[in-house]
């Protein structure tokens, strides 16, 4: 177990999960989880850096728990917690703003979209978003951070500060902090919007008829498939840039069914969306189903999710605090008597 790699990683508990964030992680989590020893986070302050209503924050944090165990993460290779459970968090944050420039975090693109939609007084934690994101990463040493491509600047921004830190701070050869390595996977990385095929699809989106997420119904599937956008040609292609929305559409079907490229090229080739719509609906109905029945167990039994995310918070805090400790003694501080 010990020279096992360790995985970390999370989703923000703001509604309900998208196919966009299980194609383009979770499924992944599941997938590779027996090879590493895995930390699995619902990142709940993360989901106050937009404004959040409070009456919803704790359910919607142990629904997606839920959601972790339903799409099949596997305790035995796997701790899921819940990062405001673990205080450490905030703590190195703090730590780490501290050796952050300013100018690093005011060039995330997610910053700059989200900053735009805040309006004039945007939140200073939506700018130090990405340097509790590091955190996270950091205090459990992974090194494998498995995420949708949409994060891959925040991974970029996280090696540049343990090569700050450890530059600041660390003997030569003794690096304290570990450089993580992001996981990307080529299919699902960027699942694109049902209403836009060149934007991605996307929680803040005001269209629900954008994004299928994982608890619809079988009715809510059929009617955003029905309405989705697509093209007036006949054939449907992958990798085609003049055709966004039937490239999607192709990949979702492709991983949803479990099929290869190759066989979702030959079987559509000569389909038109009359044929195809059909095809697709009933696949990701079938798809989430056993997710669906699997988190409706798991929520109806909440003395189990209790338990599980109570081990978890032991497990994570337990690496958590001797990483902090590594941190304060090499930034000089005394330690608590
Ligand atoms: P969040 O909650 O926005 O998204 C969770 C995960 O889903 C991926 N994702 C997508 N993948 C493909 N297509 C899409 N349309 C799509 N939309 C979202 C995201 O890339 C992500 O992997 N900052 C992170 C959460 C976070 C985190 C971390 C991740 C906090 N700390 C530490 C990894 C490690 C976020 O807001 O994800």
């Amino acid at each position: 177990m010990g020279t096992q790699q360790r995985v970390l990683s999370g989703v923000q508990p703001t509604g309900n999960l998208h196919l966009g964030n299980y194609l383009g992680a979770i499924r992944n989590w599941v997938e590779i989880q027996h090879q590493y020893d895995n930390y699995f986070c619902v990142v709940d302050l993360h989901a106050i850096t937009v404004p959040h209503n409070p009456a919803i924050l704790a359910g919607d944090t142990y629904g997606i728990a839920a959601l972790y165990l339903a799409c099949g993460i596997d305790l035995q290779h796997s701790t899921i917690f819940i990062q405001s459970h673990v205080p450490a968090h905030c703590e190195l944050t703090w730590l780490l703003n501290c050796i952050t420039p300013l100018n690093w975090l005011e060039d995330m693109i997610q910053f700059k979209e989200k900053a735009v939609k805040q309006g004039e007084n945007v939140g200073v934690g939506l700018l130090d978003y990405p340097v509790l994101m590091a955190a996270d990463i950091l205090l459990y040493q992974a090194d494998k951070v498995p995420v949708g491509e949409d994060q891959k600047q925040h991974l970029e921004l996280t090696r540049d500060i343990v090569n700050r830190f450890n530059h600041q701070f660390a003997k030569q050869d003794e690096p304290v902090l570990k450089l993580p390595d992001p996981l990307i996977r080529k299919e699902g990385a960027r699942v694109m919007s049902l209403t836009d095929g060149t934007k991605k699809m996307s929680k803040s989106d005001p269209s629900e008829l954008s994004r299928i997420n994982l608890l619809d119904s079988a009715d809510e599937i059929t009617k955003k498939i029905k309405r989705c956008k697509t093209d007036p040609v006949r054939g449907l292609t992958f990798d085609d840039a003049e055709r966004p929305e039937c490239n999607n559409l192709l990949t979702l079907y492709m991983l949803l069914s479990g099929k290869t490229k190759a066989e979702v090229a030959a079987e559509c080739e000569d389909m038109g969306w009359g044929q195809f719509k059909p095809l697709l609906t009933e696949t990701t109905i079938a798809a989430l189903k056993p997710i669906q029945e699997k988190y409706h167990q798991i929520m109806a039994d909440k003395g189990y999710l209790e338990s599980v995310l109570r081990d978890g918070r032991e497990k994570a805090e337990d690496i958590a605090k001797q990483t902090l400790i590594q941190v304060k003694a090499a930034m000089g501080y005394s330690m608590p008597l």
